[in-house]
C-alpha cells in the first residue's frame, strides 16, 4: 500500500475518488476522522463513527442542500433555475419534525409488502430485457439491462409511459450530476435545463392527477394531505419526486453493473452462486457492501461536538463515507475480499441508517436479486469484452457508477 501525506490530500479530486480504497485504509489507521486540508470538512471513515453520526440527526443535520445545490455562480445557470420551481427541502435534506411529515407520505408506497407484490412485474421486465439479446454473444449490459431495469420499474410506479423513458433517464442523469458537484459549467447549464424540464413535465402531471386520480405513486403524492388537510405544494411534490427518481435509478443501475463486474472478477464466488442459488440474497448484501453505490453523504454540525476523539465545531460539515465504513476491518474480516457467504454482509451501511435510511432499500435489493438471478440462470461464461471497458466511474462526490459495461457470454 502506497502511503500519502494526508496533509496534502485533495479528497474530491476525481482521480482520488476513482480508487480511494488504499487511502481509506490509511485514513482509518492514522486519522479515522480527518479534517480535510484547507477546509471545514471532516471526513468520517470508520463504521462505528459513521453510525454515530447518521443516528444522531439533532447533532448532525441533513440541512446540507447548499452543498449539493451550489451552482457555479453563473447567471445563465441561475436564470434557468429561476424559470423552474423553487427547490423545497423534503426528504434527504430535511430535518425532524418536517422530515417525518414528508417521509410518512411515501413510507407506505415503498413498504416491503408493496415491493413483494411488484416482484412478478420486476421479473418480467428483467426477462424481457434479456430476451432482446440472449442469442447474441456480446451485450452492452449497462444500457441493455442495468440502466433500463430500474427506470422501467420506477416509471411504472410514477405513471410515466414507456415511450417517455429516455426523458426519465435524462432527468435522472441531470439530477445525479448536480448532486455529484463535479460537472463543468457547460454540463451544469445542461443539467439545469433538464431539471427544469423535469419540473414542468411533472407539474402538469400533478394538475391532471388532482382531477383524475390513478393508482400510482405520483397520484398518491398529488392528492396527499399534510399540515391539517392541505395538499402538497407543487415544489414540495416535485422535490420528493426528484429524489425518488434520482435516488432510485442511478444507484440501482450502479449496484447491478458493479455486481456483475465483481462476479466476473471473482469466478469462484460466481460458481458458488451458480451451484447454490439460494445464496443470492447474501451476495446482494456483499455487492452492496463492496460497491456502495452511494459512496458518502453530507451532514451539517449543529453544535460543538466530538467524533472518535476529534473535536468538531458547530457549523462544520461532516462527510460520512459509506464506502469506507463498508470496508472497515473492525467489522468485516478480510474486507477487500468478496465472499458471497459472508455471515455479517448485511451489517453494511450502503443504505444509511436512522431516520434517513434509504426509502427504496427493499426495492433496490429486490431489483438486484432479480437481475442477478435472471442473468445467472440464463447466461454463462461471462467475460469483460476486450477493448470496450475502461472500468472507470463517472466523477461524482456522492455516487459511484461505471461509465460502461460490455460483456461476452453464452446462453444457457
Ligand atoms: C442500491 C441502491 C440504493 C442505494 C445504495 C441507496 C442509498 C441510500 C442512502 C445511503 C441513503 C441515506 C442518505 C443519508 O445518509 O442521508 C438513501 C436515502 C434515500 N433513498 Fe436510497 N439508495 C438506493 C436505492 C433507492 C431507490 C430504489 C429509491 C426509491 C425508489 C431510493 C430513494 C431514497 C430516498 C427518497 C432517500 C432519502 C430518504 C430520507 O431522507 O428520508 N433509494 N439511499
Amino acid at each position: 500500500m502506497n502511503r500519502i501525506n494526508l496533509e496534502e490530500l485533495n479528497f474530491f479530486d476525481p482521480e482520488v475518488l476513482e480508487c480511494p480504497f488504499d487511502i481509506y485504509k490509511q485514513v482509518q489507521e492514522e486519522a479515522p476522522v480527518l479534517k480535510l486540508p484547507g477546509s471545514d470538512i471532516f471526513l468520517v471513515t470508520r463504521h462505528a463513527d459513521v453510525r454515530q453520526v447518521i443516528r444522531d440527526p439533532a447533532t448532525y443535520s441533513n440541512d446540507f442542500s447548499n452543498m449539493i445545490n451550489a451552482d457555479s455562480g453563473s447567471n445563465k445557470i441561475r436564470d434557468v433555475y429561476k424559470s423552474g420551481y423553487e427547490m423545497v427541502e423534503t426528504l434527504l435534506t430535511q430535518d425532524p419534525p418536517r422530515h417525518k411529515i414528508y417521509r410518512s407520505l411515501v413510507n407506505k408506497v415503498f413498504s416491503n409488502k408493496r415491493i413483494e407484490s411488484m416482484r412478478g412485474d420486476i421479473e418480467q421486465i428483467a426477462n424481457e430485457l434479456i430476451d432482446a439479446w440472449i442469442y447474441d454473444s456480446e451485450v452492452d449490459l449497462l444500457n441493455q439491462l442495468c440502466v433500463p431495469l430500474p427506470i422501467y420499474v420506477i416509471a411504472d410506479q410514477l405513471g410515466v409511459p414507456r415511450s417517455e423513458l429516455p426523458l426519465l433517464k435524462k432527468w435522472s442523469d441531470a439530477s445525479a450530476s448536480r448532486v455529484g458537484q463535479l460537472a463543468d459549467e457547460e454540463r451544469q447549464l445542461q443539467d439545469a435545463k433538464d431539471i427544469v424540464e423535469f419540473q414542468h413535465y411533472f407539474a402538469d402531471m400533478l394538475d391532471f392527477l388532482r382531477d383524475n386520480p390513478q393508482d400510482n405513486i405520483i397520484s398518491d403524492l398529488a392528492n396527499a394531505k399534510i399540515d391539517e388537510g392541505r395538499l402538497l405544494t407543487k415544489p414540495e411534490a416535485l422535490g420528493m419526486l426528484q429524489q425518488i427518481l434520482v435516488a432510485g435509478n442511478e444507484t440501482s443501475t450502479n449496484a447491478i453493473s458493479g455486481g456483475v463486474v465483481l462476479l466476473i472478477q471473482n469466478p469462484q464466488q460466481q460458481q458458488r452462486l451458480r451451484e447454490s442459488p439460494e445464496h443470492v440474497l447474501t451476495a446482494v448484501e456483499e455487492i452492496l457492501r463492496l460497491e456502495s453505490p452511494t459512496t458518502g453523504m453530507w451532514r451539517r454540525v449543529t453544535c460543538d461536538t466530538e467524533i472518535g476523539g476529534v473535536e468538531i465545531p458547530e457549523g462544520a460539515m461532516v462527510m460520512v463515507r459509506y464506502e469506507a465504513a463498508n470496508r472497515d476491518e473492525c467489522v468485516f474480516s478480510n474486507p477487500e475480499k468478496m465472499d458471497v457467504l459472508r455471515s455479517n454482509a448485511s451489517d453494511h451501511l450502503a443504505f444509511g441508517q436512522g431516520i434517513h435510511f434509504c426509502l427504496g432499500a427493499q426495492l433496490a435489493r429486490t431489483e438486484l436479486e432479480i437481475a442477478l438471478s435472471a442473468l445467472l440462470n440464463r447466461t454463462d461464461n461471462w467475460a469483460l469484452s476486450e477493448g470496450k471497458n475502461t472500468l472507470l466511474h463517472h466523477p461524482n462526490m456522492l455516487l459511484r457508477g461505471l461509465k460502461e459495461l460490455h460483456i461476452t457470454f453464452t446462453a444457457i
